[in-house]
């Protein structure tokens, strides 16, 4: 499908701030990026979606009806070997309380207690669909690996971020610059291929 879109205005379906200034940093002054609170004050829409991909085409049609033009949605998680994928779509509510990155990561190091090492693999997922004026839809995706420490280190980042090792790093991805997160991390990689389409 070749990409066609005339204005340089982009809805991202998300009223995460830091998240929408990391995707105007990564696009630059050719996109003016917008949140979904700009359009449509108040939307609010349930993550009810079995996959990535559902998920963030749940966030485009609740958009879909405020905004005609172009239109971002990602979709992200941790997904561990040893867990057949867990906490996957559900990441930020795997600890029993949505957004409660702490609960979260103590759920997930639990579940992993006694697991050596050598079997503590695991990946960052990013999803991004990209929905033009037309409707006309196309998926982006990015994946960090690494693997699980055993408890947490650094306070940089979010998430499940003290706990995940990149590959070829001794250190967490909270104990990296935001600069260098960027540039291996799974939302970095799928911005970079969504710039680079354009
Ligand atoms: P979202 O789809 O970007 O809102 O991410 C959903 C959940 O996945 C977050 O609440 C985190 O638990 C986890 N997650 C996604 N990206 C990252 C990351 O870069 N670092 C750590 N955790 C992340």
């Amino acid at each position: 499908m070749a990409i066609e879109c005339q204005r340089r205005d982009l809805v991202v379906a998300t009223n995460n701030q830091h998240k929408l200034q990391e995707i105007q940093s990564i696009l630059g002054p050719r996109w003016r990026i917008l949140g979904a609170q700009d359009v449509a004050s108040g939307l609010s829409w349930d993550e009810t979606g079995t996959s990535f991909l559902e998920n963030a085409r749940i966030k485009i049609t609740a958009l879909r009806g405020h905004f005609k033009g172009c239109i971002l949605a990602d979709d992200s998680g941790l997904c561990v070997d040893a867990l057949q994928g867990a906490p996957g779509v559900v990441s930020s509510s795997y600890g029993g309380v949505e957004g409660d990155h702490s609960r979260n990561v103590a759920r997930l190091l639990a579940d992993l207690r006694g697991v050596p090492e050598s079997l503590r693999g695991a990946h960052f997922y990013c999803l991004i669909l990209f929905s033009n004026e037309k409707g006309e839809e196309k998926v982006f995706e990015g994946k960090c690996n690494g693997r699980i420490l055993e408890s947490p280190r650094g306070h940089g980042g979010f998430g499940y971020d003290p706990v995940f090792a990149p590959d070829g790093y001794s250190i967490s991805m909270a104990e990296m610059a935001a600069s260098d997160k960027n540039a291996i991390s799974h939302r970095g990689l799928a911005m970079n291929a969504f710039k680079e389409a354009f």
